[in-house]
């Protein structure tokens, strides 16, 4: 069968379980993608098309939405769209468009609506369910049937308790009939599309979590170079110090090392936490008796030093590794033993990207007297800075005429296997 654009990714097994050390899925000769990619803006408009307004794109957490009227807007591919929680706790998506002359209906980013969305021009007025309700005096129209003008509705879905949107096939059905022929074969579930991932992050509960925090981050650097910058600790030595001092920068293995979803774990050491104090901050949240996936530790190279503070004992509770996934193309997806951080990144422009970054935790958590979510935010906090202030380094040097790309080393075999997949929907 030939590859469609959605196609479900039949490189990956369900659940996959082999840890491999990060050279190990190493392909030599791999570069850097060419500079046209990070600044063109003719590159940017093909991905909105190609990749944004075709994919499941993260856009946020149910939490966010507990209660019936709870909405939030939010961008993909250029367009607002309402995430709303409705009457009977359904969560739907609709265009922020208003059936009469189009106004954008909510400006504001998120809270809580009555029972109806009512538009702030003529004041037509909509249910959460999308249903036109009222529209003043439009009783004396001939033919003006309520029925034929609902919100145009987007595809939503929860996974792992995250609420994605897709445009496809709803979008393409307010295009021309020969887009929607084009467009219907590559429309794919959202079960369909994590498949592969199914039951792998269930210990985290991810579902029941709450936020804690979000921090948003206004980056000057393409999109592109902030899923590259996550997939590898090459960096970390020099650009994180305190990290690397509770997670030894080469202890990288990934279980996922193609396709759309790729990672993998890094040890924390014995005792430690990724937290300013180096104390956990909360109650676990992992369920330790379902970790077995582990790799035995006489396959495995051991480098000196902070390896020694590892603890083997617990290497198989998962007490002692922080997991980092990328999720294409919005999210990362980084869990801890005590918390669950999510950055969902929303391209902007060529050189410009919004990253909204969420610290979860058990709701229980919350209840105790000793939770400190503000130790983990504020390291994350300020590695993610050190992170952004490299990657606009990057955005800055690769703009320049003297850039080519360049060779990755064994130790970004994950960047470069991202930049494959990437270039891979492209063409599609
Ligand atoms: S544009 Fe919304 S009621 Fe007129
Ligand atoms: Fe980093």
């Amino acid at each position: 069968m030939p590859h469609t654009a959605c196609e479900v990714p039949v490189t990956q097994t369900k659940a996959p379980s082999i840890f491999r050390k990060t050279a190990e899925s190493f392909e030599p000769g791999a570069k850097s993608l060419p500079q046209r990619y990070f600044i063109s803006p003719e590159v940017f408009a093909q991905e909105q098309e190609r990749i944004f307004s075709r994919q499941w794109v993260l856009v946020g957490h149910q939490s966010a939405i507990a209660q019936p009227g709870d909405y939030f807007i939010s961008e993909v591919a250029n367009e607002s769209l309402i995430v709303v929680r409705g009457k009977r706790g359904e969560i739907r998506g609709f265009y922020n468009v208003c059936r009469h002359r189009g106004s954008r209906l909510i400006e504001n980013r998120n809270g809580q609506l009555s029972a109806a969305i009512q538009c702030p021009y003529h004041a037509w007025t909509y249910a959460l369910d999308g249903r036109l309700l009222g529209a003043p005096h439009m009783d004396d129209v001939p033919d003006f049937n309520k029925a034929s003008y609902s919100l145009h509705p987007v595809n939503v879905e929860i996974w792992e308790g995250f609420v994605f949107v897709n445009l496809n096939g709803e979008e393409a059905r307010l295009r021309s009939e020969a887009t929607a022929r084009q467009r219907s074969g590559d429309f794919i579930s959202l079960e369909r599309w994590f498949a592969p991932l199914a039951g792998k992050f269930s210990r985290w509960k991810s579902p029941t979590l709450r936020s804690a925090k979000r921090i948003e981050y206004d980056v000057r650097a393409n999109w592109k170079l902030i899923f590259e910058n996550y997939s590898e600790c090459y960096h970390c030595l020099g650009v994180h110090p305190e990290l690397s001092k509770i997670s030894p920068y080469d202890s990288a293995e990934n279980d996922l090392t193609e396709g759309p979803f790729l990672g993998g774990f890094m040890r924390i050491a014995k005792g430690r936490s990724l937290t300013m104090s180096g104390n956990a901050c909360a109650l676990g949240i992992a369920d330790a008796s379902r970790v077995r996936d582990r790799a035995p530790a006489h396959n495995r190279n051991p480098s000196q030093k902070i390896e020694d503070d590892y603890d083997h004992e617990h290497e198989h509770d998962g007490k002692n590794r922080v997991f980092y996934y990328s999720i294409f193309p919005n999210m990362l997806l980084s869990l801890h033993p005590d918390y669950v951080m999510v950055h969902q990144l929303q391209p902007q422009s060529p050189e410009q990207t919004l990253i909204l970054c969420d610290w979860f935790f058990h709701p229980e958590a919350f209840k105790h007297s000793d939770f400190d979510p503000d130790d983990a935010i504020e390291f994350w906090d300020m590695v993610n800075r050190q992170d952004w202030h490299v990657c606009e380094l990057s955005q800055q040097g690769i703009a320049s005429r003297a850039y080519q790309p360049g060779p990755y080393s064994s130790r970004e075999s994950i960047p470069a296997a991202w930049d494959e997949y990437y270039l891979r929907r492209m063409k599609t």
